[in-house]
């Protein structure tokens, strides 16, 4: 099979690195990818946002998958676009992708179809927001409706932060993102990933785990897009996930075909578990970053088959098989971040520190004048797999260790609430 990857983060290296196993690859294009994908995929520039462009290239090297890793694009419609040219796709339509692209449109959903989440209130002006946010009191949620790069999101413990948030979001902080928001209740629990590999009429469990948002370590300090991650996640157990499935991934199923926008591709569910169950947070349309990373070192199945089962609607014949093992990955960040990041600092010593179980995904990397280079705000996943969570946590912070990267800096706790769990067992 001949496939072509479409994205340029840690994410899409793991998927890269795990297509590239597969006995049906033939070859891999990767656009624009990074000097890591590079080592499993010819890298190729396109302007992805150009869809006719991306399907001439696919026809010109007759691809027989395309394989989107970000939202952007397939909010953007990118799948529809190359569908209707005759391509493969791995991924949702454009109207599937409102599941992400929309927070307004999710909790619709979730209202008609009595799928548990925050309850909330949306509002396309300032005056009405305040009023709603007055009266529910803090501490309460603020969201831009739209796609904000994970920026979007307060959780106001006080009134005032609630109130600056609504005014943030109205004065254009976040583009037509912000244009209208969601206001919702404080959820409090455990935050779990969940994730399902979609064909638009069945969805196959696709493994948990667990991120750390904050920028730092006892998850304190500014959300970031995700600082580490490790996989499975406890707090899902076997009821959990069939309650998640029952609850809330089925009837979003039934809902999307029924609304004619039936989703294929992968359901990334953000769950809050409380005592009373799961409850959605929020969905996204893609594969979780760096949440991928540790689901690629655990799946022993061949991906690119269950890829395929998804883009032509034979998941009801699959499953997915994974590793006994813990997964664990632990983002390293150039110094900035999530604020504005240095780039340009030289990175060394990334075969040394690999090997072993351990795999270092590039998320932000360039090559100039021959060197290795940060060249974004996460930089690299150093991952590691091992008997246990605190297994897999020591060999990559080992492994981390040996990186000669002295601008970059790493949380120190990825994993702590798993790894408390085992030491109290
Ligand atoms: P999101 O971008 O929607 O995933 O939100 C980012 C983070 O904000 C989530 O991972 C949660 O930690 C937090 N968050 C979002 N919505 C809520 C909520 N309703 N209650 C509590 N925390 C939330
Ligand atoms: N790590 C969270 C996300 O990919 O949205």
């Amino acid at each position: 099979m001949r496939v072509l990857l479409i994205g340029s983060g840690g994410r899409e290296h793991a998927l890269a690195w795990k297509i590239a196993a597969s006995p049906l690859l033939t070859k891999l294009y990767a656009a624009p990818g990074n000097p890591g994908i590079g080592q499993e995929a010819e890298l190729v520039t396109l302007d992805i946002a150009d869809h006719a462009m991306v399907a001439r290239f696919c026809a010109e090297k007759k691809i027989d998958l395309v394989v989107v890793g970000p939202e952007g694009p397939l909010v953007a419609g990118i799948a529809d676009d190359l569908r209707a040219a005759g391509i493969r796709v791995f991924g949702p339509s454009k109207a599937a992708a409102r599941l992400e692209g929309s927070k307004g449109f999710t909790k619709d959903l979730c209202a008609k179809y009595d799928i548990p989440t925050a309850a909330y209130g949306r509002f396309g002006d300032l005056a009405s927001a305040r009023a709603y946010v007055e009266k529910m009191g803090a501490p309460i949620v603020i969201k831009a409706d739209g796609l904000a790069a994970g920026k979007g999101v307060t959780v106001a413990m006080t009134l005032a932060e609630a109130l600056a948030a609504l005014d943030a979001c109205f004065d254009g902080s976040f583009g037509q993102a912000g244009a209208e928001v969601v206001v919702e209740e404080f959820l409090t629990g455990e935050e779990a990933s969940f994730f399902c590999l979609c064909d638009g009429a069945t969805a196959l469990p696709f493994g948990t785990a667990q991120d750390h948002k904050r920028v730092g370590d006892g998850d304190i300090g500014p959300n970031t897009g995700g600082m580490g991650a490790y996989s499975p996640a406890p707090v899902m157990t076997p009821e959990m996930i069939d309650r998640t499935m029952r609850e809330i991934i089925e009837p979003t199923m039934r809902g999307m075909a029924e609304r004619g926008a039936p989703f294929s591709g992968v359901l990334f569910a953000g769950l809050m578990i409380s005592g009373e169950g799961p409850k959605l947070i929020e969905y996204n349309t893609r594969f979780g970053d760096p949440e991928c990373q540790v689901l690629m070192m655990r799946l022993k199945d061949d991906l690119l088959v269950l890829l395929n089962a998804s883009a032509d609607g034979q998941l009801a014949h699959t499953s997915a098989r994974w590793r006994d093992e813990a997964a664990l990955t632990v983002v390293m960040a150039a110094r900035g971040y999530p604020g504005t990041p240095e780039k340009g600092s030289v990175i060394r010593g990334l075969e040394e520190a690999a090997g072993d179980g351990v795999e270092i995904f590039h998320a932000g990397t360039a090559i100039n004048s021959g060197a290795l280079v940060a060249n974004g705000g996460r930089v690299l996943d150093v991952t590691a797999v091992g008997g246990t969570v605190g297994e897999a946590q020591r060999r990559a912070y080992a492994a981390l260790d040996r990186i000669d990267w002295p601008q970059g800096f790493c949380r120190r706790d990825i994993g702590w609430q798993a790894v408390a769990r085992e030491q109290a067992r």
